[in-house]
């Protein structure tokens, strides 16, 4: 663990940046506590900490301490050179994805990549895609410097600098896209993060516009493989809005928003890429 103090008037800060595993699962948290000096040494004689579910409680008998976290999860661990992060999984997969978008994607065009992580899929797909400008994007602040980082060191002309987008704020750094692609997001994110995703994407994208989702999910209700329903158990415990969705529930959302599913392509690792159109 990580520790940081400070203080600011009376009031003194700690903030902690944790990385752990829970249940084979690696993990980040990090952690803003402030509070005045006296709460502080009363919490830190009777705190303590504990982990239960992959979260980090703490306890104090001294309230009111104002907390916030931040916790973000990893689902593996990423090792980090030059700023640039890597992730085995994405390592993993990204000629089988190219594979798919090769023939799916238009043969030329503006692809909006949302929750691009490190880095490592965008310059592939840059790189294989030449014919498309490829726009990644991300809300987490270390990814899109890896990203920038990953762009430094694999040139790619038509890879845009990585913005920053939040599919859950209403305005998109993008107002328009001929294709969207989002890779590994629906499971690690609540069901809103879905709808808001969709809703986006129906914002954006022109007539027959695709929207490409790859991850694990369920088909008709139904796990694909006993890995997926290990996986989704422990997402779910480290946080109950988190889990593998339902295809059906994801394409009866799309319907919403004048988007239809068009097409699954069975993936390695039991995922799927489920191949969304606008009308
Ligand atoms: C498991 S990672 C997948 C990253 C990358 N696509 C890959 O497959 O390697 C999930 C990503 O979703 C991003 N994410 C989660 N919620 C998001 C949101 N509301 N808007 C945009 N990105 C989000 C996280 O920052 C994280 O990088």
């Amino acid at each position: 663990m990580v520790a940081q103090s400070g203080g600011f008037g009376l009031y003194g800060f700690r903030a902690y940046s944790c990385s752990y595993r829970c249940m084979g699962i690696a993990c980040q948290s990090n952690f803003f506590f402030a509070g005045s000096a006296s709460l502080w040494r009363r919490a830190h004689r009777s705190g303590t900490t504990t982990h239960i579910g992959g979260r980090l409680l703490w306890y104090a008998d001294t309230l009111p301490l104002v907390v916030i976290k931040e916790e973000r999860m990893r689902l593996e661990d990423l090792s980090s050179r030059d700023g640039r992060l890597a992730s085995p999984s994405a390592e993993r997969n990204k000629e089988a994805i190219a594979a798919v978008l090769l023939q799916v994607l238009p043969r030329s065009g503006f692809v909006l990549e949302i929750a691009s992580g490190t880095g490592q899929h965008a310059v592939h797909f840059a790189r294989v895609m030449p014919h498309l400008a490829w726009q990644p994007t991300e809300r987490d602040q270390d990814c899109l410097r890896s990203i920038s980082a990953w762009a430094a060191v694999e040139t790619q002309a038509t890879m845009q600098e990585p913005l920053y987008l939040d599919v859950t704020d209403p305005h998109w750094p993008v107002e328009a896209a001929d294709a969207i692609i989002c890779i590994n997001m629906l499971h690690i994110a609540p069901w809103s993060t879905a709808q808001t995703l969709l809703c986006g994407a129906s914002r954006i994208l022109p007539p027959a516009g695709l929207l490409c989702l790859y991850g694990p999910y369920r088909v008709a209700g139904k796990h694909t493989s006993a890995s997926n329903r290990a996986f989704d158990a422990q997402l779910r415990a480290m946080n109950p809005e988190w889990g593998i969705r339902d295809l059906n529930a994801v394409s009866n959302e799309a319907r919403a928003f004048n988007i239809k599913l068009a097409r699954t392509f069975e993936m390695p690792a039991n995922n799927l890429i489920a191949v969304f159109q606008k009308s």
